[in-house]
């Protein structure tokens, strides 16, 4: 939420700062702004709307060349979507420029401060605050390398909430100082240039060479002194470093017209890479990231997944199999009402937190929680050295590459096998499973990428048919079992990408009410589970097909290869590959996908970047 830039070096840093901002728009798009320092003064510009409407304005006037810049990408949170609002933001002298990525909760108590100083706003944003603040602290603090970190830091101490912010002082021309708490921030060294960046991407076509910074952390890049980082104390801290395991190419669209086009189209490599290095020769599984001991994980008596979005539907779906796997009670909890119902956790309780960025508020707070109450943190994530993994026990990361579309796909499969290792390893390590059912299962998840492969190389109808659909009003989507949280999923894309109204039910909720809203033409997309699923599942489905058929809905089946049950009920039928039961969501999410993908783009939408969103959600 909020894509932040920084850049101190010899490059022309109008240029660096725009190629950051580019790949960062994805965080957040209803603003762009950029400052640059150059001959002791700072210029802005800044403009509502996506950032080509601040290119266009840079393009009639360009800012001066200047070494040191600093941009924002935004996604607004007080103070509407206006030029006025957009970032950066200056003191009243116009020598300090700000950028901010989170929310100052005591922003009024220390406006109102500033206002009986004689201090002007500008804005309506909580960031303002701080520019005022730095240029006041700065006033005060003596003169000498570090003065600008040090003003930083005394503005730092005396915020609450979460801020990522970004600070330029124009006496400081090769300096820029940056401070975290609650909101991602990432250095990037090159070779006598230095970048700050929201994540790795603002910085990716430079430099590979990162440093993690911790909690309540100041960061100082000087173009002399290199980089510097201190507690909001002072005191110096060892950052942790670490190099960016892909390159600007993977963060392209790749000839594919939208990112997330592209990302679906990656989808059998990113299952593949996350299986990569953990299935053992024997069959068995290989987790070394799990830093839990063995008698840790045969001390838990219960498991939590708790997530967000799409995220949240993984953990659904985990439930599932590791409780059929492991025997082991599962609770999955939206993350922003986990700890607000005080959940009860203990030693025993292990904690699986989801997160594709890492850094979603939420889920960083349930797994504070998770951790005050003593429980054992587990993260599946995506993006290294994030704050979510940084601060769990322990971290399984989903290889399933960057993640660009706002709207999450790849890293939804990733995260599906990733929950399904830790469900197995549990089921290995406590000895609830033989060697060989381990092996077994190890052999299908093996499979699922040439499945996956399968599906994607039959799409041409789903995208037909989602362009016949372009003008639906309500589309409904109905599962059982574990067809019921890719239901879900496919109704919050649809939802998302499309605009259109959407609901995911249990097929078999549909006769206690949500019946009501079939009429002629509704049309409705049935997942269906696989005929070998648990009991009798699957003739309950064909059942509940007929039921939405005989009152006028348009079926669209999504159904396993060889599964004629469902022809004489389906107005379409998706096929894709016969998968075993649990195994199933990773090959019927697909079309889904697909299928909202195609409708937004025949209705004229942004795919990558829909309305109203933002990638990584870093307020709660
Ligand atoms: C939907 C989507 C969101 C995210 C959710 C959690 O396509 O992308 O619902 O899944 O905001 O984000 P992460 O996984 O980054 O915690």
């Amino acid at each position: 939420m909020c894509g932040i830039v920084g850049y101190v070096g010899p490059q022309d840093a109008l240029d660096v700062v725009l190629e950051g901002l580019r790949r960062l728009e994805y965080r957040g798009y209803d603003s762009a702004g950029v400052a640059v320092l150059a001959d002791g003064i700072l210029a802005t510009a800044k403009k509502a709307g996506k950032l080509a409407n601040l290119e266009k304005v840079l393009a009639e006037h360009s800012l001066p060349e200047g070494t040191t810049g600093i941009g924002h990408t935004r996604w607004a949170t007080h103070g509407g979507p206006t030029d006025r609002n957009a970032h950066p933001h200056l003191s009243a002298d116009g020598r300090v420029a700000v950028v901010h990525n989170g929310i100052i909760e005591n922003f009024a108590v220390l406006r109102a401060e500033c206002e009986a100083a004689g201090v002007e706003f500008t804005s309506e944003t909580d960031t303002e605050v701080a520019a005022h603040l730095l240029a006041a602290a700065y006033a005060e603090t003596p003169q000498g390398p570090g003065r600008l970190a040090e003003a930083m830091r005394r503005v730092s101490r005396r915020l609450e909430g979460a801020f990522t912010l970004v600070a330029s002082h124009a006496d400081e021309p090769d300096t820029l100082v940056a401070s975290r708490r609650n909101s991602p921030l990432v250095v990037g060294v090159g070779d006598g240039e230095y970048f700050l960046g929201s994540d790795v991407a603002a910085f990716i076509a430079h430099t590979r060479d990162a440093l993690e910074l911790g909690q309540d952390q100041v960061v100082e890049i000087d173009c002399e002194r290199g980089v510097t980082v201190t507690d909001l104390a002072g005191n110096r801290v060892e950052p942790t470093a670490y190099t960016v395991d892909w390159d600007a190419a993977a963060a392209e669209k790749g000839g594919h017209d939208w990112f997330m086009l592209k990302e679906i189209a990656e989808q059998p490599q990113a299952v593949a890479d996350t299986l990569l290095g953990r299935l053992g020769e024997d069959g068995g599984l290989v987790l070394d990231e799990v830093r839990l001991s063995d008698q840790d994980l045969r001390d838990i008596d219960k498991v939590f997944v708790v997530s967000c979005g799409t995220s949240y539907h993984a953990g659904l779906i985990a439930k599932y199999a590791i409780e059929h796997w492991t025997r082991i009670p599962v609770e999955v909890e939206v993350a922003s009402e986990f700890r607000y119902r005080d959940p009860v956790l203990d030693r025993s309780t292990l904690v699986v937190v989801i997160s594709q960025s890492g850094e979603t508020m939420d889920t960083l707070m349930a797994l504070r929680h998770a951790k005050d109450q003593k429980a054992r943190v587990l993260a599946i994530c995506n993006v290294n050295g994030s704050t979510i993994p940084r601060e769990s026990d322990a971290v399984l990361y989903t290889h399933a590459g960057p993640e660009v579309a706002v709207a999450s796909t790849k890293s939804f499969l990733a995260q599906i096998v990733a929950c399904y290792l830790v469900g197995l390893f549990l089921a290995q390590v406590r000895g609830i499973k033989y060697a060989d059912e381990v092996a077994a299962i190890v052999a299908d998840l093996r499979r699922l990428p040439d499945a996956v492969r399968e599906v994607l190389d039959r799409m041409e109808p789903v995208r037909e048919l989602g362009r016949s659909l372009a003008d639906a009003d309500t589309i409904l989507f109905l599962g059982r079992h574990v067809a019921f949280p890719v239901a879900l999923e496919g109704a919050l894309k649809l939802k998302e990408l499309a605009y259109i109204h959407a609901e995911g039910f249990a097929a078999g909720e549909l006769k206690h009410g949500p019946i009501a809203l079939i009429d002629q033409g509704t049309p409705v997309v049935v997942v269906v589970p696989s005929p070998r699923a648990r009991e009798s599942v699957h003739g309950k489905v064909v059942s509940n097909i007929q039921e939405v058929r005989a009152r006028g809905a348009r079926t669209i089946v999504i159904a396993e290869e060889g599964d004629e049950d469902v022809v004489p009920f389906a107005d379409h039928v998706v096929r894709v590959p016969r998968t075993p039961t649990l195994m199933a969501p990773i090959v019927t999410a697909v079309p889904l996908q697909v299928l909202a993908c195609a409708i937004a783009d025949t209705r004229g939408y942004d795919v990558d970047q829909p309305r109203n969103l933002a990638k990584s959600v870093t307020v709660e």
